[in-house]
């Protein structure tokens, strides 16, 4: 899923302007008031801006705040500030605000920026984010879409991010996972897409993502993922946190009982999948629907169907209960309970 197409076209108009040799300074304001004149750039609670997307009722960032959201999702989660010269993944980079937020916390990053909308990056020329890094940012981005090749500090792939990680070269300590929700694009969450970031991090690395949901969660455990759960922000479920191999002095917090459930026994813990990287959402989605079908048929068949409700209110053979009390991480639990399940 993109951005609004209103707003890519607004953009679009004065990005022409720019690269005809105008000055942004010259129209800047002009692009702002008419992207918020037609409703489709929003000014979150904290004075930053975001963009609507492609459907009207998702936004880039939550009300609360793009550029809080950011530091209080993404950036301090990560732990970033405490290691040294980290290397980053900005998956769905947009606006640049999670970049912005490492560069603050810590000016030795190096970034590898991953966004598929061009019209995006250039909208960041022209906000102004009260960190004084949307400079280096800015600047990065100004000289990419000059032309401007790779460099080796904070670079820039304007692609699908199935594509990027292809090529990326990895050993990334901190990933920021930042698509839009995986109910409206599961692209980016998919098993398949997901393995193949693992495959790139650090062996100490970590995964953040706003999404709590329950098939990405699925998806990540069968990537190899240590389960873990931040703190909520600005909503009712934690964030996910998502470790390769994490370091003795980092907490493990588990999911819910209830998360952990739906994701070992429950037809909801199928996750997505995109076994060649190249599904759409509704293809994805469908394979899904056919996958959850399929385990509910042969879950039956071994007299283990346990419907969502009963899963939820723990009303399952008591061996997944006694495992939920062991003293083990989420992902350990999981594969546990698989184990019981037997499938
Ligand atoms: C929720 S917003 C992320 C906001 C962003 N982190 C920021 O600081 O502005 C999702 C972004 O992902 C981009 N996107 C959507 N699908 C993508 C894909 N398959 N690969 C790369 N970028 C994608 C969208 O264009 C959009 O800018």
């Amino acid at each position: 899923m993109l951005p609004n197409k209103v707003a890519i076209d607004i953009i679009r108009r004065y990005m022409a302007r720019f690269e005809k040799g105008e000055d942004i300074e010259e129209f800047r304001r002009d692009l702002i008031k008419d992207l918020l004149n037609h409703g489709v750039l929003v000014k979150t609670e904290d004075g930053t801006y975001t963009l609507v997307s492609e459907c009207k009722e998702e936004l880039m960032h939550s009300r609360i705040g793009a550029l809080k959201e950011s530091v209080e999702k993404f950036v301090i989660p990560s732990n970033l500030k405490h290691i040294k010269n980290p290397k980053i993944l900005d998956l769905c980079s947009g606006i640049g605000y999670n970049s912005i937020g490492a560069l603050h916390y810590n000016r030795n990053c190096k970034i590898d920026m991953v966004e598929c909308c061009k019209e995006v990056l250039f909208l960041s020329l022209c906000l102004d984010i009260p960190y004084e890094e949307h400079n280096i940012i800015k600047n990065r981005i100004k000289d990419f879409l000059e032309g401007d090749v790779n460099r080796s500090t904070i670079n820039i792939y304007l692609e699908d991010g199935r594509n990027a990680i292809k090529k990326l070269e990895g050993g990334y300590n901190v990933v920021f996972h930042d698509a839009f929700s995986p109910q409206r694009d599961a692209v980016l969450y998919t098993v398949d897409f997901l393995r193949k970031v693992y495959k790139k991090m650090d062996d100490n690395g970590v995964l953040i993502s706003y999404s709590s949901s329950i098939p990405f969660r699925s998806a990540l455990v069968e990537a190899g993922f240590i389960l873990s759960e931040g703190h909520p922000v600005g909503r009712r479920r934690g964030i996910t946190i998502a470790y390769k191999n994490p370091s003795p002095d980092r907490k493990i917090r588990r999911i819910s009982p209830t998360d952990e459930r739906l994701i070992a026994i429950s037809t909801v813990g199928i996750p997505y999948r995109d076994p060649n990287l190249n599904f759409t959402h509704e293809e994805i989605v469908e394979h899904r629907k056919l996958e959850r079908m399929e385990f509910k048929k042969r879950l039956l068949e071994i007299g283990r169907y346990y419907s969502t409700k009963k899963v939820k209110l723990g009303k399952v053979d008591k061996r997944f209960l006694n495992i939920q009390r062991l003293d083990l991480n989420s992902t350990q639990v999981i594969l546990k309970m698989r184990e019981v399940l037997g499938i």
